[in-house]
C-alpha cells in the first residue's frame, strides 16, 4: 500500500459508519456509496444509485459483507428511506398477500426499532414505531391463521435478539389473549403495545454490549433498571395508561430468580420468598417475554425450541396459575404444534 493509500484508508476510517446490510433490504438502488471491508481495508463495493435486489444482497453476504459502511453524512438519508418504506407498508398492510406484507412490515419495524434504540428521544421515530405497532396489532388480531408462518419468517430474518424478542413476545401475547376470549380488541391492543415497548429502557447501553459475555457492574445496574427507564422514555409520549405502565414496571416478574435478565433459574423455584402473585396481565406479558428470550439465541447460549421452552413455563406458573398455564399450552398446541 502506498503512503497515499494509507492516508486515504485512515481518512475513511474516521468518516465511515458500520451498519448492517439489512439497511439495504427493500431498496431498489443504493442511495449513497456503500463500502465494505476486505483484508482489513475499506473498499467501495457499490456506487451511489447501483441497482440492488435480493440476489445482489445475498452475494454481498456470501462475500463477508454482512456489515457494510456508509459515510456518516449519508446515514440520515438511508434511515429516512427505510422509515418511508415502513410508513408505506404500514398504511397498506391489509392490501395484498398478507404473508408478504406481514413479513416486510415486521422486518422494517424491527429495523426501525434499532433506529429508536440508538435515538430513543427522537419523537418522529417513536411515533412511527407506535403507529406501525398499532397497525400491526390490528392486522395480526384479524389473522390468527398467519401467525405461525410469520413467526417462521421472522426467525429466518435473524434479527439481533434485542430487537427480535419484543416482537415474538407480543406475537404470542396477541394469540393467547385472543384465545382467552376475555379481552376486547382495545384491551388486547394496549397490552400488545405495552409488551412491544416494555424493554426500550435497554437502549441505555449500546447494542454491541449485549454480545459481550459479561458486563461491567455499571452496565449491569443500568440494564437491571431498564423497566423504570422504559417508563421514563415512554411516559407522556405514547398513549399508555398508568395500569399499563405498571405492567412495564413489573414485567420481570420471574427474573428475581436468576442472574440472567430474561430467563429465570428454576432451581430456585422452591424459594417461596421470590415467588409472587400478580395480575394476569403482568404475568402473561412476563411469561411471553421469557418464552421469546428462550427461543432467541445469545452469544453465550443457543436458542431453546419453542416446545422445550414450555417446560420452563410449566415450572414457573403451573402451580400458581393452573388455568392460565392450560390456556398457554392450548394456544401453543393449536397454533405451533398442530401437526405434531
Ligand atoms: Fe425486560
Amino acid at each position: 500500500m502506498t503512503a497515499f493509500d494509507a492516508l486515504k484508508q485512515n481518512s475513511l476510517s474516521f468518516k465511515l459508519l458500520p451498519i448492517s446490510i439489512r439497511e439495504l433490504f427493500y431498496l431498489g438502488e443504493t442511495p449513497c456509496d456503500i463500502f465494505g471491508m476486505s483484508d482489513g481495508l475499506f473498499k467501495l463495493i457499490l456506487r451511489k444509485h447501483s441497482f440492488i435486489n435480493g440476489q445482489v444482497l445475498k452475494d454481498l453476504i456470501a462475500n463477508n459483507h454482512s456489515t457494510i459502511f456508509v459515510l456518516q453524512d449519508h446515514r440520515k438519508a438511508l434511515i429516512e428511506l427505510q422509515q418511508n418504506n415502513l410508513r408505506t407498508v404500514t398504511r397498506s398492510l391489509s392490501i395484498g398477500d398478507p404473508i408478504e406484507k406481514g413479513r416486510k412490515q415486521i422486518s422494517l419495524l424491527t429495523l426501525n426499532m434499532s433506529y429508536l434504540y440508538s435515538d430513543p428521544t427522537n419523537d418522529d421515530t417513536l411515533n412511527l414505531q407506535y403507529q406501525s405497532v398499532k397497525n400491526l396489532c390490528a392486522f395480526l388480531y384479524e389473522r390468527p391463521e398467519i401467525h405461525e408462518r410469520l413467526y417462521k419468517e421472522f426467525i429466518k430474518q435473524k434479527h439481533h435478539f434485542i430487537f427480535a424478542q419484543p416482537l415474538l413476545a407480543s406475537l404470542f401475547l396477541i394469540g393467547i389473549l385472543k384465545q382467552s376470549h376475555v379481552y376486547s380488541f382495545k384491551e388486547v391492543e394496549s397490552l400488545f403495545i405495552t409488551s412491544y415497548f416494555k424493554d426500550i429502557g435497554m437502549s441505555v447501553i449500546p447494542v454491541e454490549k449485549y454480545d459481550q459475555t459479561s458486563l461491567s457492574d455499571e452496565d449491569s445496574a443500568l440494564l437491571s433498571s431498564h423497566p423504570t427507564t422504559s417508563i421514563h422514555i415512554l411516559q407522556g409520549r405514547i398513549k399508555l395508561s398508568p395500569a399499563h405502565l405498571a405492567v412495564i414496571e413489573n414485567h420481570h416478574l420471574f427474573s428475581l430468580l436468576s442472574n440472567d435478565l430474561h430467563i429465570p433459574d428454576t432451581t430456585k423455584l422452591d424459594d417461596r420468598s421470590v415467588k409472587m402473585i400478580s395480575g394476569f396481565e403482568t404475568m402473561i406479558v412476563s411469561i411471553t417475554d421469557v418464552i421469546a428470550a428462550m427461543i432467541t439465541p445469545r452469544p453465550y447460549r443457543s436458542a431453546t425450541s419453542l416446545f422445550d421452552s414450555l417446560d420452563l413455563v410449566k415450572a414457573l406458573i403451573s402451580e400458581d396459575y393452573p388455568t392460565e398455564f392450560r390456556l398457554i399450552v392450548t394456544y401453543f398446541k393449536s397454533v405451533f404444534f398442530k401437526n405434531k
